[in-house]
């Protein structure tokens, strides 16, 4: 792929182009968003549904390219006893300044570092949850398989919220569950379509929601075509066991 290395990881000149990315998008973000603004936004969308499923108090979240923590935040506000690891590229911390909080832990550094360490340290499912918001469009098909490995042995649910451009520009209807594993629908870019639903059962997730959400879902409008794709999983083994 032009924009991705072949291996498990991105190189430096790549992270540094998000990085470049970041100090861009970051000024758009701001502390003082209305929360009618956060309840409909992307970032969040993953939280809400967390919320409505689960009435764990003391949940347990990984956020893999997490960037900017202001979902986060106001869900810790709903859920103080809750616990959330988010994990991005830096300038992690400065960008999150503003949400200190000893429930909110930041791990700067390449995610897939921290969730390989979480995975030999850990002796079973130390998450409830690991999320992925917009952010697995940027990986492609071999590191996301390297990141579901160890993700599989530390989480008992899985999420996603991905661009899913559900009807191409031909008006043909892209069907999630018929992308190959091995060759990812391909957007702009190094952007791309995984078949989320297979890629969580090849590593023993059950699908237990999906939907496909429209273009007009959230507060940010990307154009006509670019319809969301929500997908959340439970480890087969721990089916009716999410305590
Ligand atoms: C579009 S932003 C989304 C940020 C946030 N999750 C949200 O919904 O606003 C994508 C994020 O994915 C991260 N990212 C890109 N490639 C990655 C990779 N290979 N592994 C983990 N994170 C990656 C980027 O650093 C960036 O912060």
């Amino acid at each position: 792929m032009r924009n991705q290395s072949q291996g498990d990881r991105l190189n430096q000149e790549q992270i540094d182009k998000y990085n470049n990315y970041r100090e861009a998008v970051i000024p758009k973000y701001t502390t003082a968003q209305p929360k009618e603004e956060i309840e409909v936004s992307s970032e969040y969308f993953l939280y809400k549904k967390i919320l409505e499923k689960d009435k764990k108090q003391d949940l347990r979240i990984c956020n893999v390219g997490a960037l900017y923590c202001i979902s986060e935040d106001y869900f810790l506000k709903k859920r103080p006893k809750s616990i959330i690891h988010c994990l991005d590229f830096a300038p992690f911390i400065k960008i999150n300044k503003e949400f200190e909080q000893p429930n909110l832990i930041l791990h700067p550094g390449y995610p897939l570092d921290a969730i390989e360490k979480f995975a030999r340290e850990s002796n079973g499912y130390m998450f409830d949850y690991v999320i992925f918001a917009r952010a697995a469009t940027l990986i492609n098909q071999n590191k996301i398989r390297s990141y579901m490995a160890p993700i599989s042995k530390i989480a008992k649910n899985i999420a996603f919220l991905e661009v899913a451009q559900a009807i191409l520009v031909d008006q043909r209807k892209l069907d999630i569950r018929k992308i190959s594993l091995n060759e990812p629908y391909k957007l702009y870019g190094s952007m791309v379509i995984h078949n989320y639903p297979k890629l969580i059962e090849s590593f023993d997730y059950k699908v237990v929601d999906a939907e496909i959400l429209p273009p007009n879902a959230f507060n940010i409008d990307y154009g006509a075509f670019c319809y969301w794709v929500y997908v959340m999983g439970t480890k087969k083994d721990a089916l009716g066991n999410n305590n």
